[in-house]
């Protein structure tokens, strides 16, 4: 498939089958965040991939403790693949995944997030290359603050000036892949 029709139609998936992804393929999707594009070349987030069920689950129940509904009333993400906004029974932000990869950049330099999101978006498009379904989740930071977060954190090795900036879920779409949404008009304009 050409590059831009594998870009219309990669969608975020939050209906997981319990299947597992192969590790060559997990080893692939983080090589391809590693080559994101990234601010000054300077190459500084870092990936930690979790193909562990268990693991994933807990760290998703994490990711939803300080999930703040209130702010998002009205909101609607989508139909077919609902997403935490959408359904509030869904207990886990990470959908039942089977992997994870979580995506860390320097807190003190001023393209961390940017530089986060990058990777994550190459990676999606990887996994999507390799028949792989993906979704980026946010509230990283909050994921991993409290006690137990950040004694994970030292375990892993994560440096001390690093923080979570965004997440990766990974595993196969149940049921049928969806479409994507009508593009919203007057989005882009071209000068000569
Ligand atoms: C910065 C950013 C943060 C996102 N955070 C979440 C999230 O926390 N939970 C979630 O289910 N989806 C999240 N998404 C996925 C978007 O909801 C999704 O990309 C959007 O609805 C468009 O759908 P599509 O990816 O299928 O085109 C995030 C996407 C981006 C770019």
């Amino acid at each position: 498939m050409k590059l831009l029709e594998q870009i219309k139609k990669r969608r975020s998936i939050r209906k997981y089958q319990d299947r597992q992804i192969p590790l060559e393929d997990l080893e692939k999707i983080i090589e391809a965040g590693t080559y994101a594009s990234n601010a000054g070349g300077g190459q500084r987030s870092m990936i930690i991939g979790i193909r562990n069920r268990e693991l994933v689950e807990r760290l998703g129940m994490w990711n939803m403790m300080r999930f703040d509904r209130s702010r998002l009333i009205g909101s609607y993400v989508s139909k077919e693949q609902p997403s935490v906004i959408d359904d509030q029974t869904i207990k886990s932000g990470f959908y039942g995944a089977p992997s994870l990869c979580i995506v860390f950049a320097q807190k003190d330099f001023l393209f961390s997030i940017p530089d986060a999101f990058c990777c994550a978006q190459t990676m999606l498009m990887e996994a999507f290359d390799l028949g792989i379904s993906s979704c980026i989740v946010s509230r990283a930071e909050e994921t991993f603050d409290h006690e137990a977060g950040a004694k994970l954190l030292r375990e892993w090795g994560v440096p001390e000036n690093y923080i979570a900036r965004c997440f990766v879920t990974l595993g196969y779409c149940e049921g049928e892949y969806p479409k994507a949404k009508p593009r919203k008009e007057n989005r882009s304009k071209i000068i000569e």
